[in-house]
């Protein structure tokens, strides 16, 4: 999708195949909207009088203009009271904007962006829109029939009908579209069968984001990984066709080679079929999802190198596919780890923590600054707090905090839990230094508790089981692959000191 801006327009004088404006709930037609009403011949006064329209967030008015406007259409579209708004409000807005083009098929439209913004400084809310719009354009089409979905609209004006400065409204378009992009492909990722996306396929994909963005990669293979130590990554994938690897990727500006990375570690299930412990057939297609926290990592560091943060970032990504077969890891195996703690399998369904544990060890090798995990970890993520947002725990109370913050200023929500040494009792085994399952009870506690036993650095680890996969379509997404993760650890890699 196409998206540029104007500055100190007419909006009756914009051609357009549609004009948009919001109207927020209860509030009085007024300045330039009414100017627009009355060249319409007051069909927005009369909806208002009639109570067709309140402004509410989800009501939207699609008129005609017949020649009065030099655009074909006006979509006035609902913000909700005034008092409520906030930046999910204008992001939902732009959502909401994009699907009504794509119900009407309508090609093109001009946005008129002081209507909706609020408060946010201009540079600001087109960053904002540029990336709900590529969020909201998005689909995954590539094996449906081609009238499953219409087309999205191709090409957004966002007009000012203020004079402003071109060059910050065209940093935040860039901004904005490089991180909606980044996570539409790690959408494309998830999205992907896991007959075609192996571990060999995602470290190929790796290989690629990092040659297109001048990153350093490196991908260590079956054979390698074993023979580096990396046990528990081996055991998991040692059950599947195809063979487990560790992907390596790095964006480093010139300046910083010397600098402590900010590491961030993503879960690369490809499959997740329980393995030994199999998971019941109700669902098991979800789990082609299970590398959620692979791709966030992808498109963090892709999205980094595209925005030039002055930062040095390191991504791990251990992957593998978990399959039952004649070879495969099973139940009551003990597993030396990369940090040399054994682990009993108690439960082959909890492989995510036994590939991330070889891979949070191994981080201590960058002597990082912090390292952040993204996994989905566990199914009771989703019973705990459900799609609005993901689960937080670690060992730095001061970097849960900063994540939250990002979590906030992006939409992308994140709360913390508890991780009480207590917890670890549950993780006792007869014969090893720990097991894998910690049973029921605080299941995404006893996940990340067990993470905790190979990391000593700050660390904070991100169940996001519950938010990967949208069963529900919101305002901005579709429902399918959100790419949970990028926004969030884009914007905390951005609002650090800069060393
Ligand atoms: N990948 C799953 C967790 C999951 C479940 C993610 C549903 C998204 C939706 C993970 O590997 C898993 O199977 N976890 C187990 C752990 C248990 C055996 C301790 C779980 O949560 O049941
Ligand atoms: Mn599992
Ligand atoms: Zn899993």
């Amino acid at each position: 999708m196409h998206i540029d801006i104007k500055t100190g327009c007419r909006l009756r004088e914009e051609t357009s195949d549609c004009l948009v404006a919001g109207f927020h709930e209860g509030a009085v037609l007024s300045g330039a909207l009414k100017e627009l009403d009355e060249a319409l011949e007051h069909p927005i006064r009369e909806a208002i009088a009639l109570g067709d329209f309140k402004g509410q967030a989800g009501q939207f008015l699609l008129l005609t203009a017949r020649g009065r406007l030099k655009s074909k259409r006006l979509l006035v579209i609902g913000l909700g009271p005034r008092k409520e708004w906030k930046l999910q409000s204008f992001r939902n807005a732009i959502g909401r904007v994009e699907s009504k083009l794509e119900a009407y098929s309508i090609p093109q439209a001009s946005i008129w962006v002081e209507s909706l913004m609020g408060p946010l400084a201009p540079g600001d809310a087109v960053a904002a829109a540029a990336e709900s719009a590529h969020l909201a354009a998005y689909r995954f089409d590539k094996y449906s029939p081609d009238d499953r979905f219409k087309p999205a609209p191709k090409k957004l004006t966002l007009l000012f009908v203020k004079k402003h400065p071109l060059e910050r409204l065209k940093d935040g378009i860039g901004r904005g579209s490089a991180i909606g992009q980044a996570v539409n492909e790690a959408r494309n990722l998830i999205s992907e069968p896991s007959s075609y996306l192996t571990p060999e396929r995602l470290a190929q994909y790796a290989r690629g984001v990092a040659r297109a963005q001048g990153m350093k990669a490196e991908v260590w293979d079956f054979a390698t990984l074993r023979r580096k130590g990396f046990r528990t990554l081996a055991a998991v994938g040692q059950g599947s066709k195809n063979p487990p690897c560790f992907i390596m990727l790095e964006y480093c500006p010139a300046r910083l080679k010397r600098e402590a990375p900010i590491v961030v570690v993503g879960k690369g299930i490809t499959f997740d079929s329980g393995g030994i412990s199999i998971k019941p057939a109700e669902g098991m297609e979800k789990m082609k999802y299970d590398m959620s926290g692979a791709a966030a990592v992808l498109g963090t560091l892709s999205a980094c190198a595209q925005l030039s943060v002055p930062q040095r970032v390191v991504g791990l990504i251990p992957t593998a596919e978990n399959m039952p077969g004649g070879a495969s890891y099973k139940p009551g195996d003990v597993i030396k780890t990369f940090s040399g703690k054994t682990v009993e399998v108690n439960n082959t369904d909890a492989e995510g923590r036994l590939i991330l544990a070889d891979a949070l060890a191994y981080a201590k090798g960058y002597k990082p600054r912090f390292v952040v995990d993204l996994a989905t970890l566990t199914g009771a993520c989703s019973i705990v707090i459900g799609p609005l947002g993901m689960l937080a725990m670690g060992n730095d109370e001061g970097l849960v905090k900063k994540i939250q913050a990002s979590g906030e200023r992006t939409g992308e929500r994140v709360w913390p839990l508890p991780l009480w040494d207590e917890y670890l009792d549950f993780m006792k085994s007869d014969i090893a230094a720990l097991k894998n399952a910690g049973g029921r009870e605080a299941a995404s506690i006893t996940g990340g508790i067990f993470l905790k036993q190979f990391v000593d650095y700050p660390w904070v680890h991100l169940d996001i089981a519950s938010t990967a996969w949208l069963e529900k379509p919101t305002a901005v997404m579709k429902k399918g692959a959100r790419g949970v993760g990028i926004r969030l650890l884009v914007d905390l890699i951005s609002h650090l000191e800069v060393r």
